[in-house]
């Protein structure tokens, strides 16, 4: 089902397997913001409505990119935005992605948790930037399926360095590229 469609994900996790917190990213890496916007630029990007939400008005709907936003009461009732199509389970936003995706174009799941279990099933590759620190938060990434494997592992080199809880200095973050 879904041969068809390209599926990966992408997210960035913490060492404690934290990736958000009270609607939002529990750090702020810009460098990691334009990595993501480079890898899903051209693409359709898939997402529960509280992932929606968080992206700061001004950059909602994200640019160059079809939205698909998943959510079981507002989808209903949404008015169509350019660029955003709402649906009110997974299966229909893959059913969606399925009808209209162009030929070559990937669809990335984007997160919340809830979205990334549903779709896990059809994702052949995952983009996961390491943050490197336990993080507080209240939304855990699940775990990969084991038949993934780690392809490559590339760095995002920070503009400055970092310090977190008078631990060393980070100047760059891990990203680790799987496919199954
Ligand atoms: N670190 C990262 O890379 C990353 C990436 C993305 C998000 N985040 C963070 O993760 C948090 C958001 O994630 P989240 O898990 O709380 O929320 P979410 O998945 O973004 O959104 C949850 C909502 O999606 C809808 N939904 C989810 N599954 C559904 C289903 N099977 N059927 C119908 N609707 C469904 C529901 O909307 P309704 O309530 O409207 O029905 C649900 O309340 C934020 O803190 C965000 O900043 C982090």
């Amino acid at each position: 089902m879904y041969q068809n469609l390209q599926i990966a994900l992408v997210v960035a996790v913490a060492t404690n397997g934290i990736m958000g917190c009270k609607g939002q990213l529990p750090w702020h890496f810009p460098e990691d913001l334009k990595h993501f916007k480079s890898l899903t630029t051209g693409g359709i990007v898939v997402m529960g409505r509280v992932t929606y939400f968080s992206i700061p008005e001004d950059f909602r709907p994200l640019a160059e990119r079809t939205s698909v936003v998943i959510s079981g009461k507002l989808a209903k009732i949404s008015t169509s935005t350019h660029n955003v199509q709402w649906c009110t389970n997974p299966s229909e936003a893959l059913k969606w992605c399925s009808d209209n995706a162009k030929v070559g174009q990937t669809i990335w799941v984007i997160g919340g948790r809830r979205i990334f279990e549903a779709m896990l099933l059809f994702v052949t590759r995952a983009v996961i930037t390491r943050i490197p620190f336990a993080a507080k938060g209240d939304v855990i990434f699940p775990p990969l399926p084991v038949e993934f494997n780690i392809v490559k592992s590339t760095k995002i080199d920070l503009t400055a360095p970092v310090e977190v809880d008078n631990g060393p200095q980070i100047n760059h973050l891990v990203v680790e590229w799987y496919e199954r």
